[in-house]
């Protein structure tokens, strides 16, 4: 019998017979959806039953290793809720999610990139004025948001429903407490010419949930749970595409060290601008105590369907 070397990157030797039979296995899994109705779905059973086996013999996984994983993933199931999705965190932290906002963002002039979208963003958040206040009681240091929501072609874009949501100081989102608090969250519109401002908290890092599996298979793997400081963003406009994405803080080490979930890009790093106790607000709003910092982010929306 003539032994070759594994194509799949095995470092081992696999012979031509047992080729065969992990091949044919793939092929007749493969075609058993060949009569799927759905064109889309059959690719997407066929692509994946393909990338699944590829993955199985090139790691030549073993039994041990299977019911392993079949563990992990039941322990995801078990820990996940209507407020815990361990499935997001598992897609997070292996730049999935990341992967499918690159593949569904692609970059349209100057349009603002997307990121990832994260599980903490709830629907109904209260409306405020422009200029009005999101922290709703939530601990932090007051940060001033002020910029403009236009189109690729630079015209502004008025009544953009901007949602805008945020970790408090000790790094828990508002729906992370169990008193029912609504705080660090709120929608708010862009005006005529297109400007928005508001007041949020400076962002601060704090580390993704990691008491479930996802949070041990990062021990497991030398990696730290740690997002980069950042403010979340949706903006949703007539006739032009959703945007989600987050601003993160110029400095911020954790930038350097590495986000948990993948979610930084260059062009949404902002500068936040500290300022002395005392230093008039633009809004005259009186915080004459305590330090406050003010940031710009101007918005620009690709066209829908792009
Ligand atoms: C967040 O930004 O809130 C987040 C994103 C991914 C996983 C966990 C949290
Ligand atoms: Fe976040």
């Amino acid at each position: 019998m003539t032994e070759t070397t594994a194509p799949l990157g095995t470092g081992g030797t696999i012979g031509p017979e047992q080729q065969a039979v992990e091949q044919q296995l793939v092929d007749t899994v493969v075609a058993s959806f060949d009569d799927t109705p759905d064109p889309r779905l059959k690719q997407v059973l066929q692509s994946l039953t393909k990338h699944l086996h590829n993955f199985i013999r090139e790691v030549r996984l073993t039994e041990a290793e299977w019911n392993k994983g079949i563990g992990f993933l039941t322990h995801a199931g078990h820990i996940t809720d209507d407020k815990r999705q361990e499935f997001i965190l598992l897609s997070d932290v292996l730049g999935a999610s990341m992967q499918t906002v690159a593949v569904n963002n692609e970059t349209i002039g100057d349009a603002t990139e997307a990121t990832v979208f994260g599980p903490f963003f709830v629907n109904d958040a209260p409306e405020i004025p422009i200029g009005g206040d999101i922290a709703g009681g939530a601990a932090g240091q007051p940060c001033w948001v002020e910029g403009t929501v236009t189109d690729i072609a630079g015209n502004p874009v008025p009544n953009a429903r901007i949602e805008v949501w945020e970790a408090d100081d000790d790094g828990f989102y508002d729906v992370q407490y169990t008193d029912g608090r609504v705080a660090g969250r709120a929608h708010l519109y862009s005006d005529q010419d297109g400007n928005y401002s508001f007041w949020g908290l400076t962002p601060t890092p704090y580390p993704i949930p990691h008491d479930g599996p996802v949070g041990q298979m990062l021990v497991a793997t030398n990696r730290s749970p740690v997002r980069a400081s950042h403010l979340h963003f949706m903006v949703t406009a007539e006739n032009l595409r959703t945007l989600v994405t987050h601003i993160f803080v110029k400095g911020d080490p954790q930038i350097e060290i590495g986000d948990s979930v993948f979610g930084v890009k260059e062009s949404l790093i902002k500068t936040f601008e500290q300022q002395a106790a005392g230093t008039p607000t633009p809004d005259g709003r009186d915080i004459a105590e305590q330090t406050w910092a003010r940031t710009r982010f101007d918005i620009v929306l690709a066209p829908e369907g792009t």
